[in-house]
């Protein structure tokens, strides 16, 4: 994927264009992760059900990935179900999954033809049999993908993560007769779902809300946050453009200082 393949789609003399044009091709983020959110308000606001609000962001979904794999990045996440999610009425809980599966069925060869590998991160086990088994299906068949890393978390919590992580290791390391002094955070990073992925580098809100929602809490330790009031449903591949022109214009630091200006 290459700058000409992006240009290729977005139409000339356009404000798309001209932020393609912005963006600096050596400095992008290695991993973005949104946390979809506004969904319900989007339905609202048309006098429509909820539901119809998840519907409509399969749409922008489709947009993300597609704008992801050509603009070359490592690894997408999209936070698509959190573990506080079933507590929504279970008739928005069973809509979501059947919008899951169909979307992997329809959206399979897509992946494929670009490359794209998809994987699932949370307690898929205590998905729906036959979420499951698509969901399953999805990653075995785009398993020797070498392109976008394109992650969906379902079922997912960032103290769940870290949780199951923690118990994992405790395991090892009482297998192998070691002690707690071995953990540091190398360690404890290889036992989480996105063990071997670059940590997000820029974490994208929809909707205008200021939060985290126990989305990938060890991993956005560093993480450069963009919140927008579009709700995502409406979000659509020159929002994303905006989000990284302006993650590189921050200046990061890891807790450092700025370097020297000559
Ligand atoms: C938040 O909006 C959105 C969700 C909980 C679900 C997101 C799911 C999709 C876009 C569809 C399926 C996803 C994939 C990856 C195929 P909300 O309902 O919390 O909105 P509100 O805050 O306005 O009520």
């Amino acid at each position: 994927m290459s700058l000409q393949d992006l240009l290729a789609v977005v139409p000339s003399g356009s404000e798309e264009q001209a932020l393609v044009r912005a963006i600096d091709w050596t400095r992008l983020p290695r991993h973005v992760a949104i946390i979809m959110d506004g969904n319900g308000r989007w339905a609202k606001l048309r006098h429509k059900r909820r539901v119809e609000g998840h519907r409509a962001g399969i749409a922008s979904v489709r947009d993300v990935v597609e704008t992801s794999a050509r603009l070359g990045l490592q690894v997408l996440t999209l936070y698509a179900f959190s573990v506080e999610n079933w507590k929504r009425p279970k008739t928005e809980v069973s809509t979501l999954m059947a919008l899951l599966k169909r979307y992997l069925r329809i959206e399979l060869d897509t992946l494929l033809r670009n490359n794209i590998r998809f994987r699932v991160i949370g307690r898929m086990d205590e998905l729906p049999i036959d979420v499951q088994k698509e969901l399953q299906r999805g990653m075995d068949r785009t398993a020797h993908a070498t392109g976008l890393l394109f992650n969906i978390a379902l079922n997912y919590g960032g103290r769940a993560e870290i949780t199951d992580a923690v118990r994992r290791l405790a395991t090892d390391l009482l297998a192998n007769g070691r002690d707690a002094g071995h953990i540091d955070e190398a360690m404890l990073s290889s036992y989480l779902y996105t063990a071997g992925q670059p940590d997000p580098d820029l974490l994208i809100r929809t909707s205008g809300e200021l939060r985290i929602s126990n989305f990938l809490l060890w991993q956005i330790a560093y993480a450069e946050i963009w919140v927008t009031e579009v709700l995502w449903p409406d979000f659509r591949r020159r929002h994303l453009l905006q989000a990284i022109a302006d993650y590189q214009k921050r200046e990061r630091r890891y807790g450092g200082i700025a370097p020297p200006t000559a």
